[in-house]
């Protein structure tokens, strides 16, 4: 040992202890701030979820529940058993859960800079990428203007793409009585009608759906898409162990479904090459520059190809399956409950046989509690999640009671339910699991009822998707007064990024 290796030792050691008190210092004063916060909001915990092995159990539970197709019931059960506001152990760290409108308000919109999306970019990424549903601050704030300024009154209330889309849609539907899925049609459905309404041009899935199932760029980018979503989902179920799941496949389906999107790019593309320096169309103003479509609003804001098929992946995602899955849960049910279908008969004989307008689609109130009822008990957004980038508190939740503030540390994910709101008896009576429109007579919900959302990242397809569904639904029931079921079973989940029916929706409808 040399003489000199003494101070050059003391020295390292006591650069040691110094970033050692600094780091116990940092500490300390965080959680000294942090106790200051719980008394002066005066929080109280939460019940916690019983668990073992850091709550690996949990996990376990979960992914077996998925299997069974049980995980939304698993969910009302933990919170029907231990309150509404639940913390619990998810390995390294402790999450918190919840179906409390209060608390889903504050997430959402009264302390909305509180959270983000958290990791959902690393989850959804390999297939949405960086869009509207997958970024916050800035990124999101302009995709969302971008989206926005495509869902004008105007476009919305626009219904012949619906009609010449229920053209194809009947084609398909057997009229002796034997037994077709609706589930599978209505998906192609929506995925033609939200290519028109996005990109100016339906993929006409629907018309392939008979003729040429093995089509790259109607059906079978469905099935891609769908399988894409099933592993995010099986990722998001296995919470810190995800990246233990390993899917080629998967892979594989996003990789198709960015190659359908190419096409929509080099639309974008070619588009803002005719725009001039001012940023609008030159002189070609055909029909489909006039619309103000959603894929030229993005080529105006950007060039990057990247960007652009991002964006339309996140919009796509959000337009076809929501409203597809809305019909298809409504249709299961309305199909074992002959006396709403033929009360909603009577309701649209008002229209004699004729397509409706939008103003006669709002009109029709027991539709719409119809639809309202269907999205209570089977929300297609059912289970939700954010996380606290700051210190910040739950208004209730805490106590024995459960009615104190609840303190959420930052670097929290909350979860909120509203497949378990939706249930509540305390806010839709002891029959809250039964599908019952005639309840929307009287009720008047705040954010005890939440299918879109709310505050500053509420569905911004909302409109256009009740009148899709409603439109869809008018037509079939003024064209078929008979529709039975041919399932014998109960509707069972289908839960990926959206909620649908895990055995379709198979029906027969006949002509009376
Ligand atoms: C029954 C149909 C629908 C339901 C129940 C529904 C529900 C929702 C929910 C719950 C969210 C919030 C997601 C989150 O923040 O994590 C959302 C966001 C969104 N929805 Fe819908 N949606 C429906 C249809 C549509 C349609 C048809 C479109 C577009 C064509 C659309 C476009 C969007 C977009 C762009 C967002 C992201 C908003 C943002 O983060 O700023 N939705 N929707």
């Amino acid at each position: 040992m040399h003489s000199y290796d003494i101070p050059k030792h003391s020295t390292a050691i006591l650069g040691g202890l110094i970033l050692l008190i600094w780091y116990a210092a940092t500490l300390l004063q965080r959680k000294w701030r942090q106790n200051c916060f719980v008394r002066e909001n005066q929080c109280k915990p939460p019940s916690q979820l019983p668990s073992k092995l850091l709550g690996l159990d949990i996990i376990l539970q979960t992914i077996a529940a998925a299997k069974q197709r049980r995980v939304l019931e698993l969910g009302l059960s933990r919170f029907q058993h231990y309150g509404n506001t639940l913390k619990f152990r998810n390995l390294t760290k402790t999450m918190i859960t919840t179906r409390e409108p209060q608390n889903i308000k504050t997430i959402l919109s009264l302390r909305f800079k509180d959270y983000s999306l958290g990791d959902r970019i690393q989850t959804f990424g390999p297939l949405l990428g960086h869009g509207i549903f997958t970024t916050d601050g800035e990124h999101w704030a302009q995709s969302r203007s971008m989206v926005r300024s495509g869902f004008s009154k105007d476009r919305i209330a626009h219904l012949d793409i619906f009609e010449e889309l229920m053209g194809d849609l009947f084609e398909l539907i057997p009229t002796d009585g034997s037994t077709v899925d609706l589930q599978d049609l209505f998906f192609c459905y929506t995925m033609d009608s939200a290519t028109d309404f996005l990109f100016g041009h339906s993929v006409r899935a629907l018309k392939k759906y008979g003729h040429n199932p093995g089509d790259e760029t109607g059906q079978d980018f469905g099935s891609a898409f769908n399988y894409a979503q099933d592993s995010i989902a099986t990722r998001v179920r296995m919470g810190p162990l995800k990246f233990l799941h390993r899917d080629r496949k998967a892979q594989d389906a996003n990789r198709r479904c960015h190659e359908l999107a190419e096409e929509f790019v080099d639309k974008a593309l070619s588009y803002r090459q005719t725009l001039n320096e001012n940023g609008s169309a030159g002189d070609d103003t055909s029909a489909e520059k006039s619309k103000s479509l959603f894929l030229h609003k993005l080529a105006q804001q950007t060039g990057d190809r990247t960007r652009i098929r991002d964006e339309l992946m996140n919009v796509l995602l959000a337009g076809r399956d929501t409203t597809a899955s809305l019909l298809s849960n409504m249709f299961f049910v309305l199909a074992k409950k002959p006396e709403i279908w033929a009360k909603l008969q009577g309701e649209i004989a008002v229209l004699e046989g004729r397509a409706p307008t939008y103003d006669q689609l709002r009109n029709l109130t027991y539709l719409k509690y119809c639809m309202n009822e269907s999205l209570r008990l089977h929300p297609v957004v059912p289970v939700n999640a954010r996380l606290a980038v700051v210190d910040t508190v739950l208004p209730v939740g805490g106590g024995r009671d459960g009615q104190s503030p609840v303190f959420v540390p930052k670097g929290t994910t909350v979860r909120y339910s509203l497949y378990s709101m939706h249930r509540r008896e305390d806010f839709y009576g002891p029959d809250a699991q039964e599908y019952r429109p005639e309840r929307w007579e009287k009720l008047r919900m705040g954010w005890e009822y939440l299918p879109f959302n709310g505050g500053p990242r509420i569905c911004v397809g909302q409109q256009y998707a009740l009148t899709e569904a409603a439109y869809v639904t008018v037509r079939l029931a003024q064209k078929f007064p008979i529709l039975e079921s041919r399932d014998p079973g109960s509707w069972k989940e289908n839960l990926t990024l959206t909620l649908c029916s895990h055995n379709g929706c198979h029906v027969s409808l006949q002509h009376a």
